[in-house]
């Protein structure tokens, strides 16, 4: 059930910036991530439910955000950007070395459940490639060294 709190968010959002409940999806979607973590199916079915679309309908709005989770993830998501100014300026080199200081692959999460490791497509910082972003934080000319250096500020 969605607690009064996430319900009061989403609320706010719907009555400063949608005609209608379902105009919040997205917003609606972010609200509720915050709040789990992750979106389960049970979650989807409950939001749904309370912006009146089908639970189908919600799960193609969750599914094409690829900043919407519906699988569980590490306290903090590693975005590695996996396009081309970065392949270029060395995207291989520095995947191999996380993967081995993570211990995971691409897709995973560290089985203290402190990192998730994802790629993601252009982070519009190519002219300071290589990059990646982990939650919100954008990190530009990564090296395995300045790699590792990052990884020491999320606990
Ligand atoms: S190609 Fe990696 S940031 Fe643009």
């Amino acid at each position: 059930m969605l607690s009064e709190e996430i319900k009061r968010e989403i609320e706010s959002y719907i009555r400063e910036h949608c005609p209608t409940p379902r105009g919040a999806s997205i917003e609606a979607l972010m609200v509720l991530q915050r709040h789990r973590g992750w979106l389960s199916d049970e979650s989807i079915r409950e939001l749904a439910a309370y912006l009146e679309m089908s639970p189908d309908e919600l799960d193609g709005v969750a599914t094409f955000y690829n900043h919407l989770f519906r699988k569980p993830v590490g306290r903090h998501v590693i975005w590695i950007c996996d396009s081309v100014s970065c392949w270029i300026m060395g995207y291989e080199g520095l995947l191999e070395h996380m993967q081995g200081r993570l211990g995971i692959n691409p897709g995973e999460t560290t089985p203290d459940g402190r990192f998730t490791l994802l790629p993601i497509q252009c982070l519009g910082a190519c002219h300071h490639a290589p990059a990646l972003m982990i939650d919100d934080d954008l990190h530009e000319d990564l090296t395995p060294q300045k790699f590792d250096e990052i990884l020491e500020r999320y606990e």
